[in-house]
């Protein structure tokens, strides 16, 4: 009778010596010791998972497209499960349980991993892709006071940023009109990014750029390739030793690298320009205003800032917008395409009450409850930033009856549904 081999290693033939008989020792053990890890912390109520392989965990199970995979999961072991990336323990949370932590269960769910890439984020410094810290929470709060004074805070900001608006629009509706004159068929996507970074531009800096603008479009263009590694699941961030040996990883951490340095160094000129001509009595422009508050919020609490804020704060803000928005409106025109009769129900809705010969304005809103409400629906139904970005723990804590130590990260993401 023949005997079984076992991995190329004859049962009797297994001599201790040899490097095969300590390789499938050295395996065993592995195994052995991840698993018993695994399951006492399955034993402490942790939440549910799929079983993770030693080193890489759980990477190689969520491909292109983690939402998808985690959609999966979520029927199997239901709305918080957890996952292994590398070494890292990630907890995912779906439906109600996002809910959950975000609000009512807020500061302990507030921090952020301390992934590699997040460093690479305007410079580390800014406020997106910080921890939860004293600095945080002061630096956070004069951004967002900023913001509002510049869009809706009150009615004569919100009507300049509606004229910002306006005036993009307009150049965007007079392209898109002669592109369909001209093109059988054309790509929006490059001038949705343009136009909203042009609208946050002119916030920003006072200035708009033209969509041939090719150092502009270099700077703003790259917003996939952004959040392909911001995204959950970046791979350098929990393996770090990819980074360190040439391989296809770490050519897209490189490239990562390289287009925020990019666009850090767009924002610091820009900065610069302005801290050589401001006059504080005169605030020209957002830039201006978090110039001026953060010189502010140094003075009050007394603490000296040794680094330049005000770049990662705009850097952070231009960015955070305009990927998020024209990633929006690129969903709106497929939903169009999609469902034309939808489209035709939105324009019998607008010109009911806007004249053909002037836009929409924010004053129309309320007489619009269709469009509004298709806008909405719109952001559910595609649930287009499935992902956020990861979250960490700041203490021990539990979600729906289940342990989470501190500083698990956490991801999120909606299940989409059908409308
Ligand atoms: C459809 C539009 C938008 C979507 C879907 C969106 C989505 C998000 C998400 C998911 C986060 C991460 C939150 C977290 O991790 O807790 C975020 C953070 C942020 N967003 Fe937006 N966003 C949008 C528009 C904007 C706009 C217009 C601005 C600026 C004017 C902006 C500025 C920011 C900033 C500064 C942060 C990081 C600071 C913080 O954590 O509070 N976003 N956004």
């Amino acid at each position: 009778m023949s005997r079984m081999p076992i991995m190329d290693v004859t049962l009797e033939g297994i001599n201790p010596a040899t490097p095969k008989a300590l390789l499938l020792a050295c395996v065993t053990l592995l195994f052995s010791v991840h698993l018993w890890r695994w399951l006492g912390q399955r034993s402490i109520r942790s939440p549910p998972g799929p079983f993770p392989w030693p080193i890489i965990g759980n990477a190689a199970q969520i491909g292109n497209s983690p939402h998808l995979y985690f959609t999966r999961m979520a029927k199997k072991y239901g709305n918080v499960f957890q996952i292994k990336l590398g070494s890292r323990t990630v907890v995912v949370l779906n439906g109600d349980s996002i809910r959950q932590a975000l609000v009512k269960q807020g500061p302990e769910f507030a921090g952020r991993p301390d992934f590699t890439s997040f460093q690479y984020v305007s410079n580390g410094d800014g406020m997106a892709f910080n921890t939860l810290s004293a600095w945080w929470k002061m630096h956070r709060k004069v951004a967002q006071s900023t913001v509002r004074m510049f869009s809706t805070g009150n009615l004569q900001t919100k009507k300049t940023f509606e004229y910002h608006v306006l005036c993009e629009f307009r150049e965007l509706l007079k392209l898109l009109v002669e592109k369909t004159k001209t093109h059988q068929f054309f790509e929006p996507l490059t001038y949705f990014v343009v136009s909203t970074a042009n609208i946050m531009s002119a916030v920003c800096f006072g200035k708009r750029y033209s969509y041939e603008d090719e150092e502009f479009r270099q700077v703003v263009g790259r917003n996939q390739q952004f959040t392909q590694t911001v995204g959950a699941g970046s791979i350098v961030d929990v393996m770090p030793w990819l980074q360190y040996f040439p391989n296809p990883i770490k050519t897209i951490f490189d490239n990562f690298k390289k287009l925020n340095l990019e666009f850090g160094i767009f924002i610091r000129d820009k900065v610069i320009e302005h801290k050589k001509t401001i006059q504080s009595s005169t605030i020209r422009d957002m830039t201006d205003a978090f110039i001026v508050a953060l010189d502010q919020l140094s003075e009050k609490t007394g603490i000296i800032l040794v680094k330049d804020y005000v770049t990662p704060t705009v850097g952070d803000v231009f960015g955070a917008s305009q990927d998020t928005l024209s990633t929006a409106l690129q969903w709106i025109v497929l939903i169009f395409i999609k469902y034309p009769e939808m489209q035709i129900r939105l324009q019998q809705e607008v010109d009911k009450v806007v004249d053909r010969n002037r836009l929409p304005s924010i004053e129309d809103q309320m007489q619009l409850p269709y469009v509004m409400a298709f806008i909405y629906e719109v952001m559910r139904f595609t649930s287009f930033i499935p992902l956020t970005i990861p979250h960490s723990t700041t203490t021990d804590t539990s979600i729906m009856g289940l342990h989470h130590p501190k500083e698990h990260g956490r991801l999120h993401q909606p299940v989409v549904r059908q409308p």
